[in-house]
């Protein structure tokens, strides 16, 4: 048994979105997001759940925050809803929407927790879906007069600010399979979109700087690293070519300024439209990058082989792979001058049941969590800079195309009357926050190694 001791600076961290706890979708002058519209269209989430009550965080912010407290969390990541603050996603100001989250705010600080912003976790006003989306660049503008919007209002008290939550699966699960809002299917309209956040996040970077120099800026990556299925030279070059092709494209774009090759070779005629001086636009100095890490992919020449023999996995389907982590902070590290890293989402869906004596025990979590943060420790100590952790997620929510059927939450939530229930993982992260070290051996690192 081994102890991991975090530093004391370590900001201990829980993370939300918008259209995943808060509910109150028509309240108050909120306007329709295409979330809203997609999951009101029959077939397209599983159960036929909507986020329209979702965890009514709307309603219950204050109550929240005490069960933040009850952890001891110093951080929270949430996202604001832009059609609750924007209607029509430009223009009328809704000032109620506003008001929430400056309420939001100050009721954090009162906690001593800090405020990290995301101001785009996937709900796009609708009335903007109308005009093409993400598909054009209208939009880009819009969302930087959004950026500049909170910042006047919020940025005396939000010090970090990301614009954009896992552009990637905005693009691919958007608009490549369509599982997610608004639902389309088409390879090069997704490589355009996926262009277009870039080119938002950029304009949206500058915006803020430009009300206040001095706000910490930064976007929100999901990266699955992958693993070579064996030694062999195909099996590493497979590998190598699936990183390029969804992974290093966002960080060699982001912090190189410049597509990668293969991903320019497999785009072949669906490659997007680039106006000139983009590529210095989407690569903006950042304050910070945050990762979001799940899983890994295994590759070989067959393709990404699923299930891993003996492997373990969670409800998603995902394979739990704490070295995978470690590996991946390091490459990132070797290979790109990077900002300071904050692990903005890790955590695990599991079949949790409240037990007859209303509590909720969830092993596995713990030992998912416990996992990571050794790994995380271990690639602090090989000298990657990583200043904070926000486990995925606070409470039970909506989880996208999935509805209400995965739950990921420290706190369990009973979706027919909102009551919250700490689970034993919230318990335990709370003496993690209080102690400031974890107990455990490492996940052996599987033979087969990230390079
Ligand atoms: C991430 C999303 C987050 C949540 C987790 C499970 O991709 O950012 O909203 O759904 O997956």
């Amino acid at each position: 048994m081994t102890t991991y001791t975090f530093p004391p600076t370590f900001l201990w961290g829980a993370a939300t979105a918008s259209y995943q706890i808060e509910g109150a979708w028509n309240a108050d002058g909120k306007g329709e997001s295409t979330w809203d519209r997609f999951s009101h269209t029959p077939g397209k989430i599983t159960n036929g759940d909507t986020g329209d009550t979702a965890c009514d965080h709307y309603h219950r912010c204050q109550a929240d925050i005490a069960l933040m407290r009850h952890i001891g969390l110093k951080a929270y990541r949430f996202s604001t809803s832009w059609p609750r603050v924007l209607p029509a996603g430009r223009g009328t100001v809704n000032q109620a929407g506003l008001d929430f989250y400056d309420r939001l705010v100050d009721r954090l600080l009162a906690a001593n927790i800090s405020p990290f912003l995301t101001l785009y976790h996937w709900d796009l006003p609708q009335a903007l879906d109308e005009k093409g989306g993400w598909t054009g660049r209208e939009v880009c503008y819009d969302f930087a007069d959004y950026a500049a919007l909170m910042v006047k209002r919020l940025g005396d008290r939000v010090r970090h600010w990301t614009t954009f939550n896992e552009p990637s699966v905005v693009a691919f699960d958007g608009y490549l399979s369509g599982q997610h809002a608004p639902g389309i299917q088409d390879y090069k309209t997704a490589l355009q979109v996926n262009h277009n956040l870039l080119v938002a996040h950029g304009l949206a970077v500058q915006a803020m700087r430009g009300v206040d120099p001095s706000i910490q800026a930064g976007i929100v990556l999901n990266l699955w690293p992958s693993d070579p299925a064996s030694d062999s030279l195909d099996d590493a070059a497979a590998a190598e070519t699936n990183w390029q092709r969804y992974d290093t494209l966002f960080l060699d774009t982001l912090f190189q300024a410049h597509y990668p090759v293969e991903f320019i070779k497999n785009a072949g005629g669906n490659l997007p439209d680039i106006h000139p001086g983009d590529m210095a636009l989407m690569s903006q100095e950042l304050d910070f990058v945050g990762i979001n890490y799940y899983s890994r992919n295994l590759v070989g020449t067959q393709g990404v082989i699923n299930p891993v023999p003996g492997s373990e996995y969670t409800e998603m389907g995902w394979e739990v792979h704490a070295p995978g982590l470690r590996r991946l902070l390091n490459r990132i590290h070797r290979d790109y001058r990077l900002p300071p890293v904050y692990i903005t989402e890790n955590g695990a869906a599991f079949q949790d049941a409240v037990t007859p004596d209303g509590k909720v025990h969830d092993p596995r979590r713990i030992d998912y969590l416990r996992q990571h943060f050794i790994q995380t420790r271990l690639a602090m100590q090989d000298g990657v800079d990583v200043r904070g952790y926000f486990v995925w997620s606070l409470l039970d929510n909506w989880e996208w195309a999935r509805g209400y059927a995965m739950r990921f939450g420290l706190y369990h939530v009973d979706f027919t009357d909102q009551r919250r229930i700490a689970k034993d993982s919230a318990f335990w992260y709370r003496d993690l926050v209080t102690t400031g070290a974890v107990e455990g051996g490492a996940q052996p690192s599987d033979p087969r190694r990230f390079p």
